[in-house]
């Protein structure tokens, strides 16, 4: 049974929707990341499940227990901001003791359980200090241990690490991960940032405008992402506009900038259906050394290339003066800008969305 189970949740603001029928299911230890663009709706989504706001439709259940009509408090969760405060006038050990004071532990348990999550988030020799003397990722470190003092059953953080610059939160995303672990603590996480969500997450789902496009570990969306906007989201993508030219129960030829291509049929489409075809840059093959059956190759312009050490970034130019983007291995830098080179692309590669 799931831990954390939304189903046909909604909620409206006025004339605007900002979640849409939304339907997600938190396993128990698991992290979850709602991955989407700025309004979403992925705020939305934790402020529903904290209860801070009261749903338009739809239900909130945590472990077998209905919350929909719960106080906030009495849900018995955790939560991270990335804007969450510390108190300021309060030591490291008394701000990550405040939730179990107000719940009236005794002095003993709180002394233990506070050396515990010091030694969990690696704060030990900061006890006695105050916020202002800690770094930033410290400060989220004392934000965590204070969130799942009182061992809450669900934590919920929202961009926690959005304020912390790039190699500190590359740190901090493996230090969340770690703590979430150790704690088996199921998790909802929220980051508009792709890598943030690929490097944490046991599972993805991905927003657009208030719904769930789709949920998956980051394998399973970037291997087979389920619309256009999920494929460009997660990850990069080069999209190729091409016509159908027949379709037949086996198979479907389309026509684009790199030829024909005989790609396995698709529902929905027919003769003349305009399409548009991804595939990443990583799947494009430069100077092909053994083509194969499903291969077509095309011939392409260098416009430009970056040599980023473990790959080569190229950006080519196709018949009919269309655009793509290539990761080639470093043996790619020998081509520069204007060098005439031929392209393979794998039919079997090619992922077909509605244009
Ligand atoms: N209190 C509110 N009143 C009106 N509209 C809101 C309110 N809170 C959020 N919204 C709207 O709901 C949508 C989703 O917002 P939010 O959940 O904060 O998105 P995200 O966290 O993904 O950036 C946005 O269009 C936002 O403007
Ligand atoms: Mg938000």
């Amino acid at each position: 049974m799931s831990h954390l189970l939304l189903q046909n949740l909604s909620k409206r603001y006025g004339p605007a929707t900002a979640l849409d029928n939304i339907d997600l299911a938190v396993e128990k230890g698991e992290l979850l990341t709602l991955l989407g663009p700025s309004g979403c709706g992925k705020t939305t989504v934790l402020r529903l499940v904290a209860g801070f706001v009261t749903p338009s439709a739809g239900s909130i259940r945590i472990g077998d227990v209905d919350v929909t009509r719960i106080l906030p408090y009495e849900r018995g969760i955790g939560m991270v901001f990335q804007n969450y405060a510390l108190f300021p006038h309060l030591s490291v050990a008394r701000n990550i003791a405040f939730s179990l004071e107000e719940r009236g532990f005794a002095r003993s348990q709180i002394r233990q359980r506070v050396g515990e999550l010091l030694d969990l988030v690696r704060l030990s020799d900061a006890a006695d200090r105050f916020p202002a003397q800690l770094s930033g990722g410290q400060q989220q470190r004392v934000a965590v241990a204070r969130a799942v003092a009182y061992a809450p059953q669900l934590l919920l953080m929202d961009e926690p690490l959005g304020a912390l610059d790039l190699k500190l939160r590359e740190a901090m995303q493996l230090e969340v991960r770690r703590i979430q672990r150790e704690l088996g603590i199921t998790t909802l996480y929220v980051t508009h940032d792709q890598t943030e969500a690929m490097r944490i997450s046991d599972r993805i789902a991905i927003m657009n405008a208030g719904r769930v496009e789709q949920i998956g570990s980051a394998a399973e969306i970037y291997g087979d992402p389920a619309s256009r906007f999920v494929a460009d989201f997660l990850g990069r993508i080069n999209f190729i506009s091409a016509r159908v030219t027949s379709i037949a129960s086996d198979r479907m030829s389309v026509r684009s900038a790199i030829g024909e291509l005989k790609l396995p049929p698709r529902n929905g489409f027919t003769a003349g259906s305009i399409v548009a075809l991804g595939i990443r840059p990583d799947e494009i093959e430069v100077e092909p050394s053994v083509p194969t059956n499903d291969m077509v190759i095309a011939p392409a312009t260098v416009l430009d290339r970056v040599f980023l050490g473990n790959i080569v970034e190229m950006q080519v130019k196709l018949a009919d003066d269309v655009i793509a983007m290539v990761e080639a291995k470093p043996a790619a830098a020998r081509f520069s800008r204007g060098d005439r080179i031929s392209l393979g692309w794998h039919a079997s590669r090619f992922r077909v969305f509605i244009k």
